[in-house]
């Protein structure tokens, strides 16, 4: 299999974002969270949107949430430099509310762009409104996990929110399971394309 070239740069992306005012989120934003990574990443992780420390540091999975994934990242061999990590909404919702489905609509063609400009091997949707949009389902996220689903050539590993093993730590073991799981699937991916780690 050959690894397809990307048509859009994620520096064309941010420009296209701008201090975006597409919908109310922009009145009660401090910034605006685009991504951080590794441009060219193999893996990249998209969640919900940007809570309170994301919002004041304007870069995705700075808060315990995000300490907690990087203490994940390791059991699929991964280090927090060689992934990327985007949301769903770019805007951080009042009190950390669910994003709304008109928010989503208009907020969402920046993020499909962004892993058209990543094109990675693989997805990792963390929690049910990034796994629903990318895999375009109602399906709850328990009855997702675990499974590597595909979208166009993307494959694509639904995991619980990090968030919410902080709030229900009896998920820990089941978070461990599938990012060992995510490990063997990046070894996969990797001979399917012929290529190696970042
Ligand atoms: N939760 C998310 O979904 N995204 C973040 O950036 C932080 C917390």
């Amino acid at each position: 299999m050959t690894w397809i070239l990307s048509t859009i740069t994620l520096d064309e992306v941010r420009v296209n974002l701008g201090q975006c005012r597409r919908c109310e989120l922009c009145e009660t934003r401090t910034t605006v969270v685009f991504g951080v990574g590794n441009p060219h990443a193999q893996v990249m992780f998209i969640g919900e949107a940007p809570g309170k420390q994301e919002d004041l540091g304007a870069e995705p999975f700075i808060g315990a949430a995000g300490k907690y994934l990087n203490s994940l990242l390791g059991i699929a061999g991964l280090t927090r430099e060689e992934i990327y990590i985007a949301n769903v909404l770019k805007c951080r919702p009042p009190n950390n509310r669910d994003p709304l489905p008109a928010e989503i609509e208009i907020c969402s063609p920046f993020l499909r762009d962004q892993v058209r400009a990543v094109n990675p091997l693989i997805l990792v949707t963390l929690g049910r409104f990034a796994t629903q949009f990318i895999l375009k389902t109602d399906v709850g996220i328990s009855n997702l996990r675990g499974r590597v689903h595909m979208t166009g050539r993307f494959s694509v590993l639904p995991i619980y929110h990090p968030a919410a093993t902080l709030y229900d730590p009896s998920k820990g073991p089941v978070m461990e399971k599938d990012f060992e799981l995510l490990g063997a699937l990046i070894t996969k991916r990797r001979k399917e394309f012929g290529v190696t780690g970042a």
